[in-house]
Parts: C-alpha cells; sequence; structure tokens
C-alpha cells in the first residue's frame, strides 16, 4: 500500500508535502507530484499538511479519482527506485491521466 496524489495537485504544488516525508519518496513531475509506492513507508504525516487535500491512502482514494492510483504507479516504470527525490530533482514528464487534462487556472 501506499499513499496517492490526486488531481486537486496538478498546476499548484504546494509541496508542503515534501516538507513532512521522512523517506524523501515524493518526487516533481511538470504538473504534480507522485509518490513513490514501494518507497512510501505509509506514515501519513503527508496528507493533513495538503492545503488543497490532495493526498489519500490508496484505499481511500475517491471514486472520480481512482485513475491517480495506477498513475502514481506507472510514473515510476521507468525510474525505478531512486531512493530519493531531493537527489533526483524535477522529472519532465507527467501521467498520461494527467497530460490529457486542460490548464488549472485557478491552481495559483
Ligand atoms: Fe501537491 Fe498538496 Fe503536495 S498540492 S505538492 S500534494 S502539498
Ligand atoms: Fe512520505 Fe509518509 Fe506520505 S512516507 S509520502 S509522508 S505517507
Amino acid at each position: 500500500m501506499t499513499y496517492i496524489i490526486a488531481e486537486p495537485c496538478v498546476d499548484l504544488i504546494d509541496k508542503a508535502c515534501i516538507e513532512e516525508c521522512p523517506v524523501d519518496c515524493i518526487y516533481e513531475g511538470n504538473r504534480m507530484l507522485y509518490i513513490h509506492p514501494d518507497e512510501c513507508v505509509d506514515c501519513g504525516a503527508c496528507e493533513p499538511v495538503c492545503p488543497v487535500e490532495a493526498i489519500f491512502y490508496e484505499d481511500d482514494v475517491p471514486e472520480q479519482w481512482r485513475d491517480y492510483i495506477s498513475a502514481n504507479y506507472d510514473f515510476f516504470d521507468d525510474l525505478g527506485s531512486p531512493g530519493g527525490a531531493s537527489k533526483v530533482g524535477k522529472i519532465e514528464k507527467d501521467a498520461g491521466v494527467v497530460v490529457g487534462l486542460p490548464p488549472r487556472e485557478n491552481a495559483h
């Protein structure tokens, strides 16, 4: 199991969650952040600090954002387990479900 970031993060990327993660497993894509499902230790520290409530325990992702579960997993298919987001920096890609979204004008 892992925590999952969903659509409210897109184009906002507040990054409050990054500060809370004890294992540095929240990675930055172009339009949102992604939690590494194998590196996440399910501590739950990130979930309450997101100002737009974009983070959910995998089993609790709302129905309309269920696609973000596989999106968070798939994001790391070609990255493996880097073992720390800060040393990787921004990754110039997004999950397919995010690429197709129109710009979220109110995000900033
Ligand atoms: Fe995104 Fe919320 Fe983190 S907006 S960057 S999931 S604090
Ligand atoms: Fe990190 Fe814990 Fe969230 S390991 S991604 S802060 S659940």
